[in-house]
């Protein structure tokens, strides 16, 4: 495995999704959905808004108990993994919405969170300037995090997952709102993410032109069901995703 900024990740090789389902009453927002990211790749989620992107992400992190199916790190059952569990196990992710300590500036949000990785205080905030350095932010490093654009929020929350070296990063629309620009500079450094710090990465993204751009092999949900799943090239030339698509865009 390559030797990323901050060391090499360890752990597992593929985190899985199998037959996965979830339920909120009446809901089915999640149904059978069977995916597997591999530990090197950057594997792409997608689908029209309500498709169960998110839900899946949270069975995938712990933050929700699948009510079917079974999430496994290689061949380990995680059930009744919560998500400390997951992220011991090398499981990282991000929110849509920030999730920050508001009134702890950048780089202590960073930090708190390598040291609840188990680094010293002063490991975790040199591994956190690193990071943030990496990710353009490390200028905003002593403001409140309650001080920034959502953007910059994004990227303090990217920041949080890579300081705990993961082995697993799970992104949800991380360049939501941000420029053309943002998002292409942003793409650049999630498109490194494998080489340097040696994980796999799930990208939930809506720019469909993006998606095609970074990822390998991509996922399409529609209504909680798998609707396809294949490389990029296949997934392009697949009528039923055209059709989510054409569905979520007009
Ligand atoms: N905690 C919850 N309780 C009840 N329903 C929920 C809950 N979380 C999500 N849902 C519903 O489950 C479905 C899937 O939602 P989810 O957030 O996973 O979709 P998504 O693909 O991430 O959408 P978006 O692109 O808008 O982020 C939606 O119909 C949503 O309203
Ligand atoms: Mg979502």
């Amino acid at each position: 495995m390559p030797r990323g900024p901050k060391g090499v990740s360890a752990g597992a090789s593929g985190l899985t999704a199998e037959k996965v389902g979830v339920r909120f009453q009446s809901l089915a927002a999640v149904s059978d959905v069977t995916l597997t990211v591999r530990r090197g790749e950057i594997f792409g989620l997608i689908g029209p808004n309500g498709a169960g992107k998110t839900t899946l992400v949270n069975c995938l992190t712990g933050f929700q108990s699948p009510t079917g199916g079974r999430v496994l790190l290689d061949d380990r059952d995680t059930a009744g993994w919560g998500p400390d569990h997951f992220r011991k196990a090398g499981v990282a992710r991000t929110f849509q919405a920030g999730r920050l300590f508001k009134d702890m500036t950048v780089v202590e949000n960073v930090e708190v969170t390598g040291v609840g990785m188990g680094l010293s205080r002063r490991e975790a905030r040199a591994r956190g300037m690193t990071v943030l350095e990496w990710l353009g932010i490390a200028g905003k490093a002593e403001q409140t995090a309650g001080s920034l654009p959502y953007t910059d929020e994004r990227r303090v929350g990217i920041a949080r997952a890579l300081v705990m070296s993961p082995a697993f990063i799970l992104m949800d629309e991380p360049a939501a709102g941000m420029s053309d620009a943002e998002c292409e500079d942003l793409m650049g450094l999630v498109s490194s993410m494998p080489s340097l710090y040696g994980c796999g990465v799930l990208l939930i993204e809506h720019n469909m032109s993006v998606v095609m751009g970074v990822c390998a092999r991509v996922h399409v949900l529609d209504g909680g069901r798998s609707v396809a799943e294949g490389t990029t090239a296949e997934i392009q030339k697949n009528p039923a995703v055209i059709g989510a698509y054409l569905g979520m865009e007009a």
